[in-house]
C-alpha cells in the first residue's frame, strides 16, 4: 500500500529538499517512507542528508544498463533515501524517463514515496515527478508572485490527474505576509495550508551539518511545523501494484506549459 507525493515548486530555492526530508522524517514515525531526489539536474538532497560520498546514486540507475534501483537506496534517519549525483556528466547521461521504473520498483516495498522535485516550470522532464505522484505538496514563500508560480504547479498537477495535498509556506519572516497570502491561497489551492515554516537559522545550520532539520534541531518551531504538516497529510494507501503500473505507464508531457 503506497501513496506518492511530489514536493514541488515553480522555482528553485524555495525549500523543497528541506521540506521533503522534514516531512519524510515526520511521516516515518508511522509509515515506511522512501525519499527520492528526483531533481536530477539540481540535486542537493545528498548534502542535506549527509550522503555526498556514497558510491551509487540515482544517476547510476537512470542510465541504460545501469545499477538496479535498490543499489541507490540508503537507510538514513529512519527513512529509505535515494540520493542523486550532482555532476553535469551524470545528469546528461541519465534518462529521466527511467525514473518511472525506479519509482515503480521502490513502490512495491514502501508506504510513502516523497519525490523531491525539480523546479516544475523549468523544463519538460521537470514535470515528471508531478505527473507520477498521487498528490503534490506545493512549497512556496508567502508572496503573491510565489503564489502565482505555485498555482501553475497545481494547474500542471491537475492536468495530469495529480491532486493537491496542500501548501507549505516556507522562509516566513513576517506572519502578516502569510495572513495576507493565506486567504488567497485557500481560495485558489485545493488543499489546506499544511505548514507555515519560519525563516530559521536552525534550518540553515541543519543543511550545513548535513542532517535533516528534524534530526538536527527537532525542538524548533520549524521542526514542529513540519510534524504538524505530516499529521495533516493523512496518507492514503493506494494498492501498490496498481500504483506501480501507473508509474510505469506514465507519459511525459510534450508541452512544458499547460497554457493559460
Ligand atoms: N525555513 C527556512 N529558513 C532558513 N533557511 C531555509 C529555510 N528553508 C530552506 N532554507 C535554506 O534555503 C536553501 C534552499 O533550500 P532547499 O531546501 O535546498 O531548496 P530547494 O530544494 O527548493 O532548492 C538551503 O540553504 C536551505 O538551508
Ligand atoms: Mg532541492
Amino acid at each position: 500500500m503506497v501513496e506518492a507525493f511530489a514536493v514541488a515548486s515553480g522555482k528553485g530555492g524555495t525549500g523543497k529538499t528541506t521540506s521533503t526530508l522534514a516531512l519524510g522524517m515526520a511521516l516515518a514515525e508511522e509509515h515506511d517512507v522512501t525519499v527520492i531526489d528526483a531533481d536530477t539536474g539540481m540535486a542537493n538532497l545528498l548534502f542535506h542528508a549527509g550522503l555526498e560520498s556514497v558510491e551509487t546514486t540515482l544517476h547510476d540507475v537512470l542510465v541504460a544498463g545501469g545499477a538496479p534501483a535498490e543499489a541507490a537506496v540508503y537507510e538514513r534517519f529512519g527513512m529509505d533515501v535515494v540520493p542523486c549525483g550532482t555532476s553535469l556528466a551524470g545528469f546528461e547521461a541519465a534518462d529521466p524517463e527511467r525514473l518511472r521504473d525506479v519509482v515503480a520498483t521502490l513502490a512495491a516495498d514502501t508506504e510513502v514515496i516523497l519525490l523531491d522535485s525539480p523546479a516544475t516550470l523549468a523544463s519538460k522532464s521537470a514535470v515528471l515527478p508531478v505527473v507520477l505522484a498521487d498528490r503534490v505538496v506545493v512549497v512556496l514563500q508567502p508572496t503573491i508572485p510565489a503564489l502565482s508560480d505555485g498555482l501553475k504547479v497545481q494547474e500542471y498537477a491537475h492536468s495530469y490527474g495529480t491532486d493537491t495535498a496542500g501548501t507549505i509556506f516556507n522562509k516566513v519572516s513576517d506572519s502578516e505576509d502569510v495572513t495576507r497570502v493565506a486567504e488567497k491561497s485557500e481560495r485558489y489551492f485545493d488543499g489546506p495550508t499544511l505548514a507555515t515554516v519560519p525563516d530559521s537559522d536552525a534550518v540553515r545550520a541543519a543543511r550545513r551539518a548535513g542532517k535533516p532539520l528534524l534530526a538536527h534541531a527537532p525542538a524548533t518551531a520549524a521542526a514542529e511545523a513540519y510534524r504538524n504538516a505530516a499529521r495533516t497529510l493523512d496518507v492514503r494507501a493506494g494498492e501498490a501494484g496498481a500504483v506501480a503500473d501507473r508509474f510505469r505507464s506514465a507519459v511525459i508531457p510534450k508541452e512544458p506549459n499547460p497554457g493559460p
